[in-house]
């Protein structure tokens, strides 16, 4: 949690990319998406998005997920919230 943000975070090794944790289908756990390349799936009805964008790559979501500038400072996350 963020400011009231539910933020999930995920580590693609080289690169840290954050989005909503909800998925914009009906509110789905994206962090607990299955990850394949940059692409998650939700785990309630299998909509993809890009975790570099947010873009709905399979539905039934039709809305993006917002993602969010994150980075490692000092061995913490720092998160840029609008
Ligand atoms: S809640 Fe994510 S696809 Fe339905």
């Amino acid at each position: 949690m963020v400011a009231d943000h539910a933020i999930a975070v995920f580590n693609l090794g080289t690169t840290l990319l954050a989005i909503d944790a909800a998925c914009t289908h009906v509110k789905g756990p994206l962090e607990r998406g299955r990850i394949e390349g940059t692409i998650v799936t939700c785990p309630w009805h299998g909509s993809q998005f890009d975790l570099s964008t947010g873009e709905v790559k399979r539905g039934p979501a039709t809305q993006p997920v917002k993602t969010y500038p994150v980075r490692l400072e000092n061995g913490k996350l720092a998160i840029e919230l609008p």
